[in-house]
């Protein structure tokens, strides 16, 4: 696969696998909880309010879907890559009329400042190189009404690294958990991937995180293994998520750099984290409201 992939290209090949992911790689139950009541907070008095989406996430747009029936809320879903869009149909409960797709960045979104009541992305910042989030952040700022909320799910890494991070360790923490029946194969193979994602990004100075940066690791590790249910594990491991995310980077910062950042251009009404799944104190929910 050449290492020049565009984002577009990228999201395509996840689309495509986008059945084998789990939370909290996709939003949880107690995620699209928060996401409801924060919706409901933010529009309950008002008639036919304009949403934003960031992305086309499809748990988000099911839940949105009610205030369109009701309050006939236009939902504007903004994605740079159609080929997502059109994979995500297959995840949607209902077909949403008032849904309008406009594929574009979110650096430069096609919309009139202050069209929006509510604007929600699950996810989003990390797909940002550090250059680009404060215009990301301008560019919301921009677009949200002076009353409106930004409610966005961020991964937040750990202040203190983890410099004795052992790929063969991680595996056989979460190889056991799905040999005694504790977790699904699904949720055991999310859960081992974003292990590895909070323990090995400071394997680049940029704060980049890529599977990447393990090939070699992998690689290694796959020779070594004996046990024949472990091979298989590792093997589902590496055709699930290493294959289709190989080449995606994520860009993260830590909880304090993150909200350094957010806090010049929004106050932060309430952090929120789930429990229905291991990783909810460094994947949060962000309530900003415009400064
Ligand atoms: C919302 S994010 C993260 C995944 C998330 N958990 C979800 O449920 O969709 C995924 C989407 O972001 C889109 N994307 C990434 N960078 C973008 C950018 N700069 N502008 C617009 N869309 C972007 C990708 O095309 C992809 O569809």
């Amino acid at each position: 696969m050449p290492r020049t992939m565009t984002q577009v290209q990228t999201w395509q090949k996840i689309a495509r696998n986008w059945a084998n992911f789990t939370a909290p790689s996709r939003p949880s139950l107690g995620d699209c909880k928060v996401y409801e009541l924060w919706t409901k907070r933010t529009l309950s008095t008002l008639r036919s309010p304009n949403i934003l989406v960031l992305g086309v996430t499809p748990e988000i747009r099911n839940l949105l879907f009610k205030y369109s029936l009701t309050q006939d809320a236009k939902v504007y879903l903004a994605d740079i890559n159609k080929g997502m869009f059109r994979a995500m149909r297959a995840f949607l409960n209902f077909n949403n009329p008032n849904e309008y797709f406009k594929p574009c960045n979110w650096l430069k979104m096609p919309f009139q400042r202050e069209f929006f009541d509510f604007i929600i992305g699950d996810l989003v910042i990390t797909n940002l190189a550090l250059k680009d989030k404060e215009k990301f952040l301008k560019e919301i700022k921009r677009l949200l009404k002076e009353e409106g909320r930004f409610v966005t799910r961020i991964l937040v890494y750990k202040e203190n690294r983890n410099r004795n991070f052992n790929l063969s360790q991680v595996l056989n923490q979460y190889f056991q958990q799905y040999q005694k029946a504790q977790l699904s194969l699904r949720d055991t193979l999310g859960y081992f991937y974003s292990a590895i994602v909070q323990e090995t990004y400071y394997l680049n100075e940029k704060g980049e995180y890529s599977l990447k940066y393990l090939i070699a690791d992998f690689e290694k590790l796959r020779k070594e293994i004996k046990d024949p249910l472990k091979k298989i594990f590792l093997g589902k491991f590496l055709k699930d998520y290493h294959s289709v995310l190989d080449d995606k980077v994520w860009v993260g910062m830590t909880q304090p750099a993150h909200e350094r950042l957010v806090k010049k251009h929004f106050q932060i009404e309430k952090i929120e984290s789930v429990r229905d799944h291991p990783f909810g104190d460094r994947y949060l929910i962000y309530v900003l409201k415009k400064k």
